[in-house]
């Protein structure tokens, strides 16, 4: 399936509070075709959007997110701190996103991000939810930057699309994203060089950046062949 070339970023995290339903309608305001956010588990096994493994940066909240239920998880303000038209946003389950991102006609990359020691469990819950809740016939993508949670993604749903995480493209990159029959690789743009983009495509996979938010950047990384920029402001990339 054809992936567009711009990704909102956690939603659009430039312009509303990240992995939040706030911040996937902005994303869709803002015309992104897409949107990657990040589903980890709540201490009772909730499938949930957010993003660092201690509450604290997006939130009201302290301490380990694995440690949370995700009835105390869902008590506490998630917009609140990113302005205050955003007070009270809360953090939504991995279905209700999937719920909404469908209803706006976007596209999804759903990140596997386990806190540490549960990877295999996120995600097969993440797998799991996905499989009962994306209906939708716009573009989607599993991806993580833990080998084993994309393992279990390609054993349970092998018809789903894999992107390969990468940050530092650490010796074996490429081998290792075709083990687990990614479709594309997903690395960090500061690191990733018109050489490492065609060997991406020398294999048949896509190359995808993230998360570029400066025109200049993204300029240089299309004409070097790059195929996906997910990015923090898609108002900006897409205007260009
Ligand atoms: O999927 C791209 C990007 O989201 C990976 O890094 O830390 O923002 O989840 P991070
Ligand atoms: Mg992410």
């Amino acid at each position: 399936m054809e992936f567009p070339r711009i990704v909102g970023h956690r939603g659009a995290a430039a312009l509303a509070p990240e992995n939040t339903l706030a911040g996937f309608r902005k994303a869709a305001e803002a015309g992104a075709k897409m949107v990657e956010l990040d589903a980890k588990l709540s201490a009772d096994g909730i499938v949930i959007c957010h993003h660092d493994n201690v509450l604290g940066r997006t939130n009201n909240g302290e301490g380990p997110v694995a440690e949370q239920s995700f009835a105390a998880l869902r008590a506490l303000d998630a917009g609140g701190w990113f302005g205050p038209d955003f007070a009270g946003e809360r953090i939504p389950t991995l279905a209700e996103a999937l719920e909404l991102i469908a209803e706006l006609g976007m596209g999804v990359n759903v990140e596997i991000k386990p806190c540490p020691g549960r990877e295999r469990e996120t995600a097969a819950a993440t797998v799991k939810i996905v499989q009962e809740n994306w209906k939708s016939d716009a573009p989607f993508q599993f991806s993580s930057f833990k080998p084993a949670a994309l393992e279990v993604a390609l054993a349970e749903a092998s018809d789903l699309s894999r992107g390969y995480l990468t940050d530092d493209f650490k010796e074996g990159w490429l081998e290792d994203a075709a083990r687990l029959k990614s479709v594309s690789v997903n690395g960090n743009f500061r690191r990733y060089t018109k050489e490492r983009i065609d060997a991406v495509h020398a294999v048949g996979m896509k190359a995808l950046a993230y998360t570029v938010n400066e025109p200049a950047d993204a300029a240089r990384l299309l004409a070097d062949g790059m195929d996906i920029l997910v990015t923090d402001c898609p108002d900006k990339l897409l205007a260009l």
